[in-house]
């Protein structure tokens, strides 16, 4: 049995790249999503801590919510743009939002990831591998639409979301979450790089060096690195954003933002666990991490929301309708 996307259509992953090919990526940003999110499909659920349990579950609904709390549940189609490894559509569908899925990504290897997650959860999911600015879906097919961190790198999202518009039946709705707000994403850049450079710095001799990681590690990881930067290609205005999901022709649009004090600690502990041997942290760590940024949310919703702007906050989440 095999999870590839559609054998004979879809094209198959690529995780091992070439030199030339990684070459050729630098100019080419589609080629550079394809290879990156390639080689990292296999172990990205373990990279971002990505679960299908009670803690994702919520996480992803709550995204949902905090845009799209009012709508009648279930819808019965439904597509992910960019899925990845299908961590919003597939929790999303376990807490009830939809009936049946759709998982779509322009990487072979993240598709064939999503529907093996989804086959391990006995979800109803199909895949295809798919550019969202030419999904290869009929016009009118779905009741929603959804994403995750995926607008960014698109290269025309007013393109994507005409796409997204046409594949939606009449009335139906797109949610998009976890888009880099532009302020958000300049902080969050600034505490990464110096976690990483103070880790990888304070780990090279001493007593400490038993938290390095091995030298070919922390290359792969530096590469890495270069083709994040071609592949993340913009940073979002909630107002500019929801001026794009208007130009596109959406109706009933309307932007939130979340986390600030949670993505300031939640950036640097994610550089951290990528700079040091994963053994090294254990369950401690584990709680740490999941409970202060939990805390931190709170203090977001609670508080900060209440006195700071909303463009400081790190993530975007728009949504917006098909006019009947
Ligand atoms: C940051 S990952 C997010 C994955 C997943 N949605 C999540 O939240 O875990 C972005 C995903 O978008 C996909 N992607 C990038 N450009 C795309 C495009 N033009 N069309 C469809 N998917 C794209 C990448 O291959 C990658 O899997």
């Amino acid at each position: 049995m095999t999870t590839d996307a559609t054998p004979g259509i879809d094209p198959a992953p690529n995780p091992h790249a070439t030199e030339e090919q990684v070459q050729a990526a630098l100019k080419d940003t589609k080629l550079a999503q394809v290879l990156y999110h390639d080689w990292e499909a296999e172990t990205y659920d373990e990279k971002w801590s990505i679960s299908f349990d009670e803690r994702c579950i919520d996480y992803a609904r709550g995204r949902f919510d905090a845009i799209a709390a009012e709508e009648p549940l279930p819808y019965g189609r439904a597509m992910e743009l960019g899925c990845g490894t299908g961590f919003f559509l597939l929790n999303l569908m376990q807490s009830g939002v939809a009936e049946k899925g759709s998982v779509t990504d322009l990487s072979p290897g993240m598709v064939k990831v999503a529907l093996r997650n989804a086959e391990n959860l006995g979800l109803d999911v199909d895949g295809r591998v798919a550019d969202a600015e030419k999904i290869p879906y009929d016009d009118n097919t779905f009741d929603l639409v959804v994403g995750h961190a995926v607008l960014h790198h698109i290269p025309h999202v007013e393109q994507a979301l005409r796409e997204v518009l046409r594949v939606l039946k009449p009335g139906g709705r797109f949610v998009f979450a976890g888009e880099p707000s532009t302020i958000g994403d300049f902080y969050a850049r600034w505490m990464s790089r110096a976690t990483w450079a103070i880790t990888t710095n304070v780990t090279r001799f001493g007593p400490l060096q038993g938290w390095r990681r091995p030298q070919e590690e922390l290359d792969e990881s530096s590469r890495a690195a270069a083709l994040e930067a071609v592949v993340d290609i913009h940073t979002f205005d909630p107002d500019e954003l929801a001026g794009i999901a208007r130009s596109a022709g959406a109706a009933k649009v309307s932007t939130a933002t979340e986390e600030l004090a949670a993505a300031m600690l939640g950036w640097p502990v994610r550089t951290f666990e990528a700079a040091v041997p994963p053994e090294k942290l254990g369950w401690g760590w584990a709680r740490f991490a999941f409970g202060g940024w939990k805390r931190l949310t709170w203090l977001d919703e609670n508080v900060l929301r209440k006195v700071v702007p909303p463009k400081f906050f790190y993530n975007v989440v728009v949504t917006g309708a098909k006019p009947h």
